[in-house]
């Protein structure tokens, strides 16, 4: 379905993508991972809602693996927030770090697996510095906010691979069986035919902040992280990149260009949009309309619908492939937040098996590529985001500013809020 000139990239992404997490390891297959009386020490980088979320999911996966699983060390931007989710999971005081800076001193310690629940924008620096410390790590979505962060968590997911360490990310729907049986089901074993068509959509009301934000410091900046481009990467990226993850695996890897249309309608503050919508051409003639939207009192719609030859599917309702993917002795969660950290234990207990590193930037950058046709109104290829270097040096290396090291530097320049990318112009 794909097209690219990039054929280990392809290789690894059919691999990836194909399989979702379960079947990236075929060599464990008939092996048991419950009760060997393992222990895991668990970092966490990020102690908001979805950070101590996966940190309890993570003790909920241990239990149900049979595994002793730790939360030993946690971090956050504000200290405050790093000794309260400190509290809830038992961490003294002194292994819990505060600062922009605070990864670094989570990762000297002695905890094996990271888990990342940040402002995607400092995803890529984290991911990288993680797999240098020889951490095993679960990263939340999205991985960035600019092409040069995708490819950063490319490579460091190129190097984890060489090290042996597992990375799995919060892309959901690749750790729910259902999307996984489905999918092979009708994009490895073609039980529908061919991929005609598809639409993707996270459509619903208002989130985040009603009033100007008037922002003067980095601190302000991150308290308020979801309603700046730099720091969430806007809503599209943000958020629908799960769903848009969802397309790429279908099918079969990163679509070849996007047009998009976006706009604010009633967000007052920051500088995002409130709705967009992307036409991504996936080659061959297959086409999936992505849409995303966060304004109250308008028709909501979070899934998927691909349209097959033979009939069509949201991607979770056709759970019966000839061959299952999953491992026979890998544990059920009760849901895909626990089920990610049951399958990070699982793989991390096995010593190899899964990086979904690549799955997870593609799909972050196809979500940025819709976000730039947008804003900018032209069309933009997987070439000049990702692909080749010289076809348009801007836009392979745009990087949103103030960046990560911005923030661990001090030399934070504030946006200028309510100013808008204007397509066209922009
Ligand atoms: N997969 C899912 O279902 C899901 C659900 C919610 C959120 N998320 C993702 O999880 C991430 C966090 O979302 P959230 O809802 O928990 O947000 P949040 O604002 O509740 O938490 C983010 C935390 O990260 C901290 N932080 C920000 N920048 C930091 C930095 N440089 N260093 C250390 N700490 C930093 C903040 O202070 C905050 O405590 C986002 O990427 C979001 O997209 C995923």
């Amino acid at each position: 379905m794909k097209k690219s000139s990039d054929l280990s990239r392809r290789e690894f992404v059919r691999t990836a993508l194909s399989t979702g997490v379960a079947l990236s390891a075929p060599t464990i297959l008939g092996t048991t991972a419950k009760g060997q009386g393992k222990s895991f020490k668990v970092g966490l980088i990020g102690c908001g809602g979805r950070g101590r979320g996966a940190a309890a999911g993570a003790l909920e996966a241990g239990k149900i693996l049979g595994f002793d699983v730790r939360v030993v060390a946690t971090a956050d931007y504000f200290k405050e927030r790093a000794l309260r989710a400190g509290k809830q999971f038992n961490v003294p005081d002194n292994r819990c770090f505060g600062g922009s800076t605070c990864y670094q001193k989570l990762l000297e310690t002695d905890v094996e697996i990271v888990l990342m629940a940040t402002a995607p924008l400092f995803r890529p620096l984290h991911v990288e510095a993680a797999v240098k410390a020889g951490k095993h790590v679960f990263v939340e979505k999205p991985v960035a906010v600019d092409p040069p962060g995708c490819r950063r968590v490319i490579a460091a997911g190129k190097a984890a691979e060489r090290k042996g360490l597992v990375i799995t990310a919060g892309t959901e729907m690749r750790h729910d069986w259902n999307y996984i049986k489905t999918h092979q089901a009708v994009a490895v074993e073609k039980a529908l035919g061919r991929l005609y068509a598809g639409r993707v959509s996270f459509c619903m009301g208002h989130m985040f902040w009603k009033k100007p934000i008037n922002p003067k410091t980095a601190e302000d900046l991150v308290r308020s992280w979801q309603n700046w481009i730099t720091l969430s990467g806007d809503h599209l990226v943000e958020q629908h990149v799960h769903n848009i993850d969802v397309a790429n695996w279908f099918c079969g890897g990163p679509p070849v260009s996007a047009v998009g249309f976006g706009g604010r309608a009633r967000r007052n503050a920051g500088d995002m949009y409130d709705f967009f919508s992307v036409d991504y051409d996936y080659g061959d003639g297959v086409h999936i309309h992505s849409m995303c939207r966060q304004v109250t009192g308008c028709w909501n719609w979070v899934g998927h619908d691909f349209v097959y030859e033979k009939g069509r599917t949201s991607g979770n309702d056709h759970p019966r492939p000839k061959k299952s993917p999953i491992p026979a002795d890998l544990a059920k969660g009760p849901s895909s937040h626990i089920q990610e950290q049951i399958d990070t234990l699982y793989y991390v207990n096995k010593g190899r098996g899964v990086n979904q590193a690549r799955a997870v930037a593609e799909s972050t950058a196809t979500a940025i590529m819709g976000r730039i046709s947008a804003y900018t109104g032209q069309q933009v290829t997987w070439k000049e985001i990702m692909g080749d270097a010289r076809a348009k040096p801007e836009l392979y290396n745009l990087t949103l500013r103030p960046t990560a090291e911005d923030f661990d530097k001090g030399t934070v320049e504030i946006p200028k809020e309510n100013v808008v990318p204007i397509p066209g112009r922009s």
